[in-house]
């Protein structure tokens, strides 16, 4: 029997990965803790932690509380701001392996705008993401991401401002994750990222205080999975737009599922906190339960699901 080579490239608009798992950002820093104990170059990418145009301190402690089958975290998108990230982060990443996606956040629709001007110019970055969940302080801080005019509004200023593939990852804390997905895919984008964390809080029973310092925070981990899965499922219905997943993949099979609903390629995030090689795991085991399958191409699972 020919043994035929597994094409598991994955194809987000003009960004093509040779593999369909990265790393979801704030998860995977900027690589660098993991460079000695992962086989990073097996990846598809390495999303960043969410570059903003100036640095930020991020919120007070406790940032991380654990859940039933997941975390909270309220870090508070910290991070050394763009010009440190260029001086200091990007020429590691570039050599890692991996395609380099640059996640973006910003006040300001003209923040996000002057964002994707420098990281086109920058070299060596691949496309970006663009986290929508961030409020906007010019408009009473409702979150970019929960309004699909507004959302749409962020989706063609980077747009307009990079020759980069541009993916715009979706918030799930509203109704309807349809109606944002149509409004961004109509600015040309080249991909949809489901989902970000889920807003909640814990409160210690005793002290009576809140477990993170910020009171609420965002749900992530195995606990948000089916809302994830359910909306790659509903997004991917919706659009042409190439669709990612991610929230709560910790395994193969859980990647599986994501790419019958819809995904073609998909994110590991806190998964890795468990295991530093949960990615590259994820990774090999869809390539072995491709190749039992007896499947030519990764692609030909993406939307089989039977209804
Ligand atoms: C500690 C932490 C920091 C995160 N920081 C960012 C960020 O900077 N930008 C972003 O778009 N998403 C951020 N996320 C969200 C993740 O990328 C991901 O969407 C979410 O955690 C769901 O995936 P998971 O359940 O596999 O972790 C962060 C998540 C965690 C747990």
């Amino acid at each position: 029997m020919v043994d035929l080579e597994l094409d598991m490239r994955a194809r987000i608009g003009r960004l093509e990965l040779a593999k369909p798992v990265m790393t979801a950002s704030g998860t995977f820093g900027f690589g660098e803790e993991y460079r000695s104990l992962v086989d990073l170059g097996a990846l598809g990418a390495i999303v960043t932690k969410g570059i903003s145009l100036r640095p930020r301190a991020g919120n007070p402690a406790p940032r991380i509380a654990e859940t039933p089958c997941g975390m909270l975290n309220a870090v508070g998108l910290e991070n050394p701001g763009l010009e440190a990230f260029l001086r200091d982060k990007l020429p590691g990443l570039r050599e890692m392996g991996p395609a380099v996606v640059v996640n973006i956040l910003g006040d300001t629709l003209e923040d996000y705008a002057a964002l994707a001007r420098a990281l086109d110019g920058a070299g060596g970055v691949d496309a970006l993401e663009v986290n929508i969940s961030c409020p906007n302080v010019e408009r009473g801080g409702l979150a970019f991401g929960t309004d699909p005019a507004l959302a749409a509004e962020v989706a063609a200023a980077v747009r307009e401002s990079t020759r980069l593939p541009v993916l715009v990852k979706l918030t799930p804390d509203v109704t309807d994750i349809a109606a944002v997905a149509r409004a961004v895919a109509a600015t040309g984008v080249d991909g949809l990222v489901c989902i970000n964390t889920l807003r909640g809080m814990a409160i210690d029973p005793l002290s009576g205080r809140p477990r993170l310092g910020k009171v609420i925070g965002g749900l992530s981990g195995p606990a948000i999975r089916p809302v994830a899965l359910r909306a790659v499922f509903e997004v991917a219905r919706e659009v042409d737009t190439a669709v990612v997943g991610v929230g709560g993949i910790g395994c193969w099979q859980d990647a599986v599922e994501f790419l019958r609903a819809g995904a073609v390629a998909v994110q590991v995030g806190c998964a890795t906190f468990r295991d530093p090689s949960a990615a590259v795991m994820v990774l090999r085991g869809l390539e072995d339960f491709l190749k039992g399958l007896g499947v030519r191409s990764c692609s030909q699972l993406v939307g089989a699901v039977e209804l």
